[in-house]
């Protein structure tokens, strides 16, 4: 299955079948020592997760992989990685559906199309022992294609009800074609590039937006992406606030 795809130079498919979650698999081979480029792909999965605990529902139909990274960077740097995968997979939606569909991102990794969840990402990491530095940095997607769940806090939708008629293969080789460029200028330039990019992408810029932390709830206006890719809000008092974890929604939600 996976051997006929056309994929970057570098990256390596272990494709699957089954299996509880392509996060778990491939931290499951970076500490067996598997190579970064190590791409896990499963037709479906029996545990997959989302963000903040929440479950990631994975029947056949949709792409579920993991991509293992060793970039030899801070933990705080590995988290730019999200942005480049919300980009790479903007980048790859679009680029799949009818011309004119309105594709956005919403910070911080997910990806919208005409206002509906069709991508989340699940960044995790290991830090090793020398200076702070990941020893593994696994970037996991869900991309909706086939079918997108009912039940959401944020409402879903997926690439065929958008009007593409891609299916996992091709999502996928296009997805690794725009995250193995990305990555690579990221490598070049840093993260600069990566944010003037997302910023273009980005959903509710500009706009009055509700932020949900653990423990509480915000409003405020998106004024901008920090350089280190924290959400500023600019609250009614005129002050403003880095959030650097939390769900967007718009502000009447
Ligand atoms: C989110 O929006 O909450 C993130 C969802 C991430 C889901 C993907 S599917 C592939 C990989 N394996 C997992 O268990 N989760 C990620």
């Amino acid at each position: 299955m996976g051997a006929a795809l056309d994929l970057p130079p570098g990256f390596a498919i272990r494709w699957l079948a089954e299996v509880d979650s392509t996060n778990d698999e491939a931290r499951r081979l970076a500490e067996a020592g598997a190579h970064a480029l190590t791409l896990v792909w499963a037709e479906r999965q029996n545990g997959g997760r989302g963000r903040r605990g929440r479950a990631w529902m994975s029947p056949p139909g949709n792409l579920y992989c993991s991509l293992l990274l060793r970039p030899g960077v801070t933990a705080a740097a590995a988290a730019e990685v999200s942005f480049i995968a919300a980009l790479a997979v903007a980048e790859t939606v679009s680029s799949l559906l009818p011309v004119g569909r309105n594709v956005s991102c919403k910070w911080p990794n997910d990806v919208l199309v005409e206002g509906r969840k069709i991508s989340g990402i699940l960044l995790e990491s290991r830090v090793g022992s020398s200076a702070g530095r990941v020893e593994w940095l696994i970037l996991g997607t869900g991309l909706n294609i086939a079918s997108f769940p009912q039940e959401t806090e944020y409402p879903a939708t997926s690439l065929h009800e958008a009007g593409g008629v891609a299916g996992a293969a091709e999502v996928l080789e296009t997805y690794a074609a725009r995250l193995s460029s990305w990555l690579a200028r990221w490598e070049a330039q840093g993260f600069a590039p990566v944010r003037q990019s997302w910023l273009r992408w980005a959903e509710g810029l500009g706009r009055r937006i509700t932020v949900r932390l653990a423990d509480a709830r915000l409003e405020g206006i998106f004024s901008a992406l920090d350089p280190s890719g924290a959400l500023v809000l600019e609250l009614a008092d005129g002050t403003r606030r880095l959030i650097t974890a939390g769900d967007v929604f718009p502000a009447d939600r």
